[in-house]
């Protein structure tokens, strides 16, 4: 089943988290000279018109990019992403929004690789349309890889990862980011990941997933948590408080194993920020919590991570007050919201780095064509509807929130 299409969702709040999660963890790659392999499961199609008809349907960019766009004062680690988004859209207006696929294009540099994995066939179309655009104005700058730098691949992600590990250069940075339109995902996220790890103990794997009411949503982190990888971090964004009809995505999270060191700190300089801009009301807030192989979450605490946080919610206090966290029950490390007063325009914990250097002549995801939306009953307990359509989706017994 094969109803999800991203274009509906573009830079929304989910894809915002993800993006500058992203970005981060590129630039921390592109700190060593040693060439690495970037493998994205679930591709997309690499560039979204933000004034596409599934875009503009339920406007879900005014959750995420939207409220950004004009945002001057921002924290340091926020801003390689948000230039990037710029440096797509010349002309000042918000028009296009990167997909994954885009913001690696971007960040990664000539020696790098991409392996891209997408199953819908008008999206891998159209993916494969925006990477031969960027290589034919990569080419005209005189930029040119040596061999292939960007593979596409046709097929089910899921299963793909394991072919290519270990990368040649021993280094890997891999997303994993499906619909989650079936609660199969999550089991696969997690299987295809222990096999990975299995056979590269040392990539970076990055994971995005929805925070919804239903079970495999809420277990979701902790059997991450369990996996056999050094360390692990997880960070999430909840922009509102869920309505009783338990419809619409409030919250995401990033997973990631064999976090880079400096991520948590970028981010506690960061989520705060992002809380306060794209934060709808009083459920508004982030959560960052770390730990290692040993015990999960409990590990934090035998590594020496230090006391938890109060309990509180990030979204009362302002970045600027330095107050603001939250605790989530049975988690035993938790250590969200203890900004030390940093807020927009502060110093950042290390430089900022270098703005994209490339820019793709991106086609948008629909190149100008409506595509008529797909329906699924399935849609009920998705993240993401397929049809981005109202968020009418009935709920299934026992089940009765984190629906769209
Ligand atoms: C959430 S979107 C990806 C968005 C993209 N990572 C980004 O950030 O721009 C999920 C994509 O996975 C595709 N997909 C679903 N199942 C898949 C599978 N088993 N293997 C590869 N792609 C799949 C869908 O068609 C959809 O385009």
């Amino acid at each position: 089943m094969l109803s999800y299409r991203h274009a509906f969702h573009a830079g929304n709040h989910a894809d915002v988290l993800k993006h500058f999660v992203q970005v981060q963890l590129h630039l921390y790659m592109n700190q060593k000279d040693v060439p690495y392999t970037y493998i994205d499961t679930h591709s997309g199609a690499g560039v979204y018109a933000l004034d596409s008809f599934q875009a503009t349907k339920t406007a879900e960019f005014d959750t995420g990019i939207g409220p950004l766009w004009n945002a001057t004062e921002v924290p340091a680690p926020l801003k390689p992403y948000l230039d990037l988004v710029k440096s797509m859209n010349p002309s000042g207006k918000m028009r296009y929004y990167p997909g994954s696929p885009y913001v690696a294009d971007q960040m990664a540099r000539l020696d790098d690789r991409l392996r891209l994995f997408e199953l819908h066939p008008a999206d891998v179309k159209i993916l494969h349309e925006n990477v031969r655009k960027a290589e034919a104005h990569k080419a005209e700058q005189g930029e040119r890889a040596r061999g292939k730098r960007v593979i596409i691949e046709h097929g089910d992600g899921f299963q793909s990862l394991k072919k290519l590990l270990p990368p040649p250069s021993r280094r890997a940075l891999v997303l994993v980011d499906p619909p989650y339109e079936v609660k199969d995902d999550y089991k696969k996220v997690r299987d295809a990941l222990e096999e990975a790890l299995g056979r590269f103990p040392s990539g970076m794997y990055a994971v995005w997933y929805p925070v919804l009411q239903r079970m495999e949503s809420r277990q979701f982190p902790d059997k991450l948590k369990r996996l056999p990888a050094k360390e692990w971090l997880n960070v999430t964004l909840t922009i509102s408080t869920p309505g009783p009809d338990g419809i619409g995505l409030h919250s995401s999270g990033m997973f990631i194993l064999n976090p880079p060191y400096t991520l948590e700190a970028m981010l506690r300089e960061t989520m705060p920020y992002l809380v306060q801009v794209l934060g709808k009301d009083s459920g508004a807030r982030f959560t960052i919590e770390r730990g290692t192989q040993l015990t999960g979450a409990a590990s934090a605490r035998l590594a020496g991570e230090g006391p938890r946080a109060p309990v509180g919610n990030a979204r009362r206090a302002s970045p600027l007050s330095g107050k603001g966290s939250l605790r989530l029950p049975g988690q035993s490390m938790l250590r969200e919201g203890e900004e030390e007063g940093r807020g927009p325009g502060a110093k950042p914990a290390k430089p900022a780095t270098p703005a994209p250097r490339r820019a793709w002549r991106p086609d948008g995801n629909t190149q100008g064509k409506p595509q008529a939306p797909a329906s699924s009953p399935a849609r009920a307990e998705s993240k993401r509807p397929s049809d981005g359509g109202p968020r009418t989706a009935g709920p299934r017994p026992g089940n009765r929130s984190g629906k769209r």
